[in-house]
Parts: structure tokens; sequence; C-alpha cells
């Protein structure tokens, strides 16, 4: 068992799955997948979701020596501390509780001995109202017309979570009804020109501003917020911040000297982690303006469904369990440093840039969670794009080039479905087709002996040969709903969860990005002597100072 001075590569577990490995390699999946009753033994069904993992490199024998992994890492345990709030996010020292974000009314939820689900509630409860009054305009703006467009104003977390919902809902029939004549947007980026792009064709008269930080001190979300303050103020009036500005944190005196008024503040704590916020205000908030409340819950409904059976089922029938020891095992035994995330959805576009931050800025660390240096790697390198579009950029790589295990995310009943009399199918079952036949292109491959039967020229062959034996694993979704995403979102927080605590790693910190918001300080400063006194360049390398030399002298920058 790894213990706080040992590492779980010193365990028997992770030694015998080490050994484990040149098994593994003497099988090819075309082999594997012949065997029904290890394919059976990889399926499950949970409400609604259906998962096939039979396309990983695994066997019957591997999934046992992985629930022995599980076992030495003190996952149950791990898992359960998470629940009790305790303070597992050791440097920071803060509990994670962001199951508690989605948990019905009557849940007790502790966090340093008190329940906060009646705290998450109040919150709730107060952003059903004041989404209420926004929708029905009995809450208008200064020159008194309703607020019918919002611009969400976030980074990182406090943006990649909600951006994901709302893409993905957006044209769900129900979500597409109760938006009707509304927007919204999020202004991210410090460019300025994504605030030209997120105000462009927008009147300040009929916007609500929501700026969403939880520590209201992120540099890019604050020159936005003042950036978009000044527009509203420019066209309207100083006062008009009253009703066009309300702020998301969890600093809420920083949101009182900023200007909003903290009654229009809607608070979150804590123990919810950037990354892992999008059910606390963060995302509710926006995406209630959007598509009412009633819609907001089912999604937190189908987060909470997916928090219970992690928390309760047997590791051998638990969907983030599996899916984060089989990740585990594609990382660090099988030596695979990726993970696509391949969602057969249009709506799923925004998922793999939510998952990245998810996944990446939990699990890429270097140290354990007691700060021994790591002689594993952790973490893995997300990227994603919605198939076929996928299909026609970076497949090419993953059917000959390296070797990527794959999620491919199907959805059964499209948001929008379109037939086209005359044509052999509909159009999402073209989709679907795809979906389906892309992961047996990836495990079966294309020997040579094929190619010869199927007549192509030798000079040829090498080319038009697939080794196969990629991995990857499919999820089946009834239909892409409020409720479904809800699901999705959980299923992978808690996977990255699962490969932190078995990698006995803090998933729930982020000092690398920590360290990047303090780099540009010196730059900032620099610039600003530097345009406003002509301060010559100092402190810098030859790079950076000849880079900004050159910038300096060209840049066509209104002088402050
Ligand atoms: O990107 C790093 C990070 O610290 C994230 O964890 C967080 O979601 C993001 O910055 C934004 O921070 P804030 O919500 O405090 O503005």
């Amino acid at each position: 068992m790894a213990s706080s001075t040992t590492l779980i590569c010193d365990t028997e577990a992770w030694k015998d799955l080490k050994g484990h490995v040149e098994d593994i390699k003497k099988t090819h999946l075309r082999d594997l997948m012949s065997d029904a009753n290890r394919c059976q033994s990889m399926m499950m069904e949970f409400d609604g979701l259906f998962l096939d993992y039979s396309r990983q490199r695994a066997t019957i024998e591997t999934m046992d020596k992985l629930l022995k992994l599980a076992k030495a890492a003190q996952l149950a345990e791990k898992i359960s501390r998470m629940f009790s709030g305790d303070h597992i996010n050791s440097t920071e020292n803060r509990s994670v509780l962001h199951a508690a974000l989605r948990a019905p009314k009557d849940a007790v939820i502790k966090a340093d001995g008190k329940n906060v689900v009646p705290e998450v509630w109040n919150v709730l409860d107060k952003i059903k109202d004041f989404s209420e009054k926004i929708r029905s305009g009995s809450w208008v703006g200064a020159t008194g017309k309703p607020l019918k467009d919002v611009v969400a104003v976030g980074i990182g977390g406090s943006f990649l979570g909600p951006l994901f919902v709302h893409t993905a809902i957006q044209t769900d029939p129900e979500a597409l009804e109760s938006a009707k004549g509304r927007q919204l947007r999020f202004l991210a980026n410090i460019d300025p020109v994504d605030v030209a792009r997120n105000i462009n064709g927008l009147n300040p008269e009929t916007t609500l501003v929501v700026v969403v930080s939880k520590t209201f001190t992120t540099a890019e979300t604050m020159l936005n917020a003042r950036t978009l303050r000044e527009w509203i103020t420019t066209a309207l009036g100083a006062s008009a911040v009253a009703k066009h500005m309300v702020a998301v944190s969890t600093n809420l005196a920083l949101v009182e000297k900023f200007g909003i008024d903290p009654n229009n503040a809607f608070a979150f704590w804590d123990w919810v982690g950037g990354r892992y916020s999008v059910c606390s205000a963060v995302g509710v908030l926006p995406l209630s303006l959007q598509y009412g409340f009633s819609v907001v819950e089912k999604f937190l409904k189908g987060a909470s469904s997916i928090d219970q059976h992690f928390q309760s089922t047997p590791f051998e029938k638990n969907i983030p369990v599996l899916l984060g020891l089989l990740s585990v095992w594609n990382v660090s035994f099988l030596g695979y440093p990726a993970r696509a995330i391949l969602p057969y959805s249009q709506a799923l576009e925004k998922f793999a840039p939510h998952i990245q931050q998810v996944s990446m800025e939990s699990n890429g660390k270097g140290v354990s969670i007691d700060g021994l240096p790591l002689p594993y790697e952790t973490g893995e390198i997300d990227f994603g794009e919605p198939g076929t579009n996928g299909q026609h950029s970076f497949y090419q790589l993953i059917h000959q080039g390296r070797v990527i295990p794959c999620d491919f995310i199907g959805i059964v009943k499209s948001q929008q479905p379109v037939y086209l009399k005359g044509e052999v199918v509909s159009n999402h079952d073209e989709l679907m087709s795809n979906f389906f036949a892309q992961p047996d292109a990836l495990a079966y491959g294309k020997t040579p002996e094929q190619l010869q039967k199927e007549n192509v020229s030798e000079n040829l062959i090498p080319h038009k040969t697939f080794s196969g034996n990629r991995p990857s694993l499919s999820l089946l979704l009834p239909e892409l709903t409020a409720y479904s995403v809800g699901q999705l979102l959980a299923i992978y927080e808690h996977r990255v969860a699962v490969q932190g605590f078995v990698w006995g790693i803090n998933s729930f910190d982020q000092w690398g990005v920590e360290l990047g918001k303090v780099l540009a300080t010196q730059v900032r400063k620099q610039l600003h002597s530097s345009r406003t006194q002509g301060t010559a360049l100092e402190g810098f390398n030859y790079s950076t100072t000849t880079l900004l030399k050159r910038y300096l002298e060209t840049s066509s920058e209104p002088q402050i």
C-alpha cells in the first residue's frame, strides 16, 4: 500500500502491472475482440448511458490487476475523504466539494463541520429569482429596456465549463425554445479583439454583463470587466452599472470595490476549484439567464446522478473509476502520453477544450501530494474535435502514426434530426456510421494480405497498411439534453480525480498556472515605463530584449 513516504510505483500492484505489460504486448485487439465473454464484461449501462471499453488493450486479468492497483492507492478511502469534505487539496488547505453544488436540497455534505448544501441552495434560489426577473423583463436596464443579451466575462474555469454547456444545449429543442430572443456570449481573452467581437452588434441598453471570477483578481478578467464597464458607462452614465453589471465570485469584498452592488453578486466558495466550478453560480447564472433555471436544474441533476453512482457503485461497475484506471493503464503502463476526445456531435465541440483544463490543470504534476518528485509521468495530453471534422484533420496520425487512445462519444437521438427523401440514411445516421466504424478501423487496422486480396498495387501496400491494435472506448448517450450533459461532465471530472488519486498527486491545485499569472508583471511594468518615460529596456535576456525593442519601436498602440 502507498503511504505518505512511498509512491504508488513502489507497490506490488504497480510492479505486477508493469510485468503484465509484456503479456499485453503479445496480444492484438483483433484477437481480443473475438472473445465475446471478454467484450461483454467490458460493457455496462447506467442511467441511460452505455459504455463499451472492449477496444482497450486490456484483458479481464488486466482489469483485476487495475482494481488491485486502486486498492493499493487507497482509492475508496480517497473518494470518501473527498465527499466528506476533508482538506484533500492540502497545498491550499481546502476541501474539494464540487459535488455539493449539484446535491439535492435535503443532502448533507459538510465542509469544516458545516452542512454546505443549504448555502448552495440559497445561491441557486437567488439565481432562479434573478434570472426570472431578467427574462420576464421585470428587471430592466438604465433606459427602461429589457436586458436580452448577456456577456459573461471570465477565463479558465470561469469560462470553459459554461461555454461547453451552453454550446452543448443550445440546439436542444427545449433549451432552444426557452432561449428565444436572447443571446449569451463569453469574453475570455484579454486580446482586445475578443472584446470587439463580443460587443459587436450589442446595444449596452439591452446588455447585462456578468463578471465571473473566483478570486476577482485575475488580470485578464478584471481588465475586460473594466473595458465593458467603460462601454456601458460611456453610453449610459456611471449609475447604469447597478442595472447592467452583476458578478459571480468568492471574493465579495472585491466585487463591491469594483463598483458592483453586493446584492447583485452571486457567491461560491473556496471548496470549489475554478475548473470544477461550472455547477456553481459560475455556470448556473449565465446559463439560467439564457435558458431559464428549470433547464439548468436538469443539468445539475444529471451531474448529481453520476456523483451518486461514483460514490456508491462497486469499482468493477463504476464508470468514472473504470475510465480513470484505464487512463492510468494507458499512460503509465502502455506509455501512451495523449488522449483524443472525439464526440460525434457538433454540440459537444467545446467539450475537449473544457476537459483539457479539467484534466491537464489537475493532473499535470511533477511531485506527489507529499512533495516527493515523481519517477513516472502524470496527466495526459488531451485534445479533440467533433467527428467527422476530426477525421479530415488529424485522424491520419491516429490511424497510422502515433498511438493515441481515443474516447468516442456518440448520441443516439439527434437534437436536430434531418432526413432527406431519397438519401440512404438520415443525416444523423450518416454521422453515426462514422462513430461505429472508426473504433474498429483503429482496432483491426488493415494487413498487407487483405490489401493483396483487394488487388492493391504492390507499391501502395506499405502505405495502405494499418497496424491496428489502437485502443479506444465508446460512450453512447441516449440524447444530448441538459441532463446528459451534466452526466458527461461529472464522469470526466471524477475520472480525472481517480487518475490523480491513483498517481498520488494533488489534482486540485495549479501552481504552474499561478506561476504564469505573475510572469507578465515585469513586462507590463517595463512597457508602461518605456511608453510613458522612454525608459530603456532592462533586466531581460538578449532574445526578449530584441523582441520587446522591435515591438515598442514598431507598435501603433495608443500612447498613455
Ligand atoms: O487558469 C488558472 C486559473 O487559476 C483557473 O484555475 C481558474 O479557473 C482561472 O485561473 C480563473 O480564475 P478566476 O476565476 O479567479 O478569475
